[in-house]
């Protein structure tokens, strides 16, 4: 299982006493080569240059996406990754099918299929009563994930600071790290009571902010919490972007997966945010459409533009059939998210009772796909050794926690669980889970 902590790249040095192979040195004919394999022990590389950036040495490999490994590898429910294994719609899967039939094949316009950007600005007026120029201000991406790093790459100086709420999603530490910039934690503390909501110190998110801020990236509702951030809760964060003039950043991939007549509100719905937000979304969740890679960027033309720029030498494009596919799916009707969200809502009331049973503390979520969990009463001293033990042991993945904090002890007695199942993969985790002693 890979482990959290960053470690810098070594510069490693062949040893002295390694035996030489000389029937090599002696076929080479470049001198170059002859001297470089002189001076190479077998197996090592030569001493001098290290070949890795330092930058990926302040991250590791994701651990969400290690832990779906870990599930294939001993056959165990994998409550983990936070992807559907359930069909997509069949609307849209036919709308893909036609595109591929009708030679959408080649790529599309960078910054996205004309019918995807008219839909997105469409639906971005329907939920969020916002104008959007769909010529000027959207960037489609392959998914929220590029989305998110063509960004920070397009805003993001070295020195500049992206302050960050955490428990975070994973990506956004190693994002902010490839973009130069330095990320600032403000914590997330999970509710006192249960049923509470997870919250944060208004002075806490106020010293954060200083001169060298670029942006605050914030994602509602929330992985790996399950938090919707409220209206006061944004008008306060919108309030320290207006005075120390900072970008916001916003994850809204979860948009309509919202439970207990939760709103969602978008920061750049608020006064004063129109021309300081990038609003990021994506296919991925809201159709169950994981493997398609489609997202966007929403922004100011000044910031599209630079986005574009990126998204163009980083990708091209995001695939073309998909995109048509796209237009079709946010062209479903109100119903269908209705529905979505209630469907989520069964899956949580699925899974919750199982994980209280089996001894964990739930945190209820108001939004999202997931559900935090203490472990204390399992008696583990962290959560990696728990979630080895679960998946290995029990036959259920989830994703330890120490991966969306900074520091892992932070996270040392939590673990998540996705919910976005079929309802006998649930019943079968709970089955294994029900073999769990504390
Ligand atoms: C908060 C958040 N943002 C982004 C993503 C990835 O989205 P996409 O598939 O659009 O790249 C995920 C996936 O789990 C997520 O939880």
């Amino acid at each position: 299982m890979a482990r959290r902590t960053s470690s810098k790249p070594k510069n490693r040095k062949a040893s002295a006493k390694a035996p030489r192979r000389p029937s090599q040195q002696q076929n080479l004919k470049s001198p170059p080569l002859a001297k470089h394999a002189k001076n190479r022990a077998p197996g090592l590389p030569a001493p001098g240059k290290h070949f890795l950036s330092d930058k990926v040495g302040h991250f590791t490999e994701s651990v969400i996406r290690e832990m779906t490994r870990q599930a294939m590898l001993h056959n165990a429910v994998n409550l983990a990754q936070g992807f559907p294994d359930f069909p997509a719609p069949a609307e849209i899967k036919q709308a893909a099918q036609q595109a591929v039939a009708a030679d959408v094949n080649q790529y599309a316009i960078t910054w996205g299929a004309k019918n995807l950007r008219n839909a997105i600005a469409r639906q971005m007026a329907v939920w969020q009563k916002i104008t959007v120029d769909p010529e000027k201000e959207i960037t489609v991406c392959c998914g929220s994930t590029e989305a998110m790093i063509s960004t920070l790459l397009a805003v993001c100086n070295t020195g500049d600071e992206v302050v960050i709420f955490e428990p975070f999603y994973e990506n956004y530490g190693p994002d902010s790290v490839l973009s130069g910039a330095k990320p600032k934690f403000v914590k997330l503390r999970p509710p006192a009571t249960d049923g509470g909501e997870w919250t944060f110190d208004p002075k806490e998110l106020r010293r954060a902010f200083d001169k060298h801020t670029k942006a605050i990236i914030l994602n509602t509702p929330n992985n790996p919490t399950g938090k919707v951030f409220t209206r006061s809760e944004l008008e306060l964060i919108r309030d320290l972007c207006v005075e120390f003039d900072v970008l916001a950043i916003t994850d809204e991939i979860y948009e309509h997966i919202l439970y207990e007549g939760t709103e969602h509100i978008s920061m750049v719905s608020l006064e004063g945010m129109r021309e300081r937000t990038v609003t990021i979304n994506g296919m991925s969740k809201t159709y169950s459409v994981t493997g398609w890679r489609v997202g966007w960027a929403v922004a100011p033309e000044k910031i599209t533009n630079a986005i574009r720029k990126v998204h163009d030498f980083l990708t091209v494009g995001a695939p073309a059939p998909l995109q048509e596919a796209g237009a079709a799916a946010l062209s479903l009707p109100p119903e269908y998210y209705a529905k979505l969200a209630e469907g989520y809502r069964v899956r949580r009331d699925h899974l919750m009772p199982s994980l209280t049973a089996a001894g964990f503390k739930c945190f209820r979520p108001r939004g999202a796909y997931y559900v935090m969990t203490d472990i204390s009463t399992f008696g583990f001293t962290d959560d990696i050794s728990f979630a080895k033990y679960l998946v290995q042991e029990i036959g259920v993945a989830c994703v330890p926690a120490s991966s969306f904090y900074r520091d892992p002890r932070d996270g040392a007695k939590q673990v998540r669980f996705a919910f976005c199942k079929k309802p006998e993969t649930l019943d079968e985790a709970a089955r294994r889970l029900a073999r769990l002693t504390h």
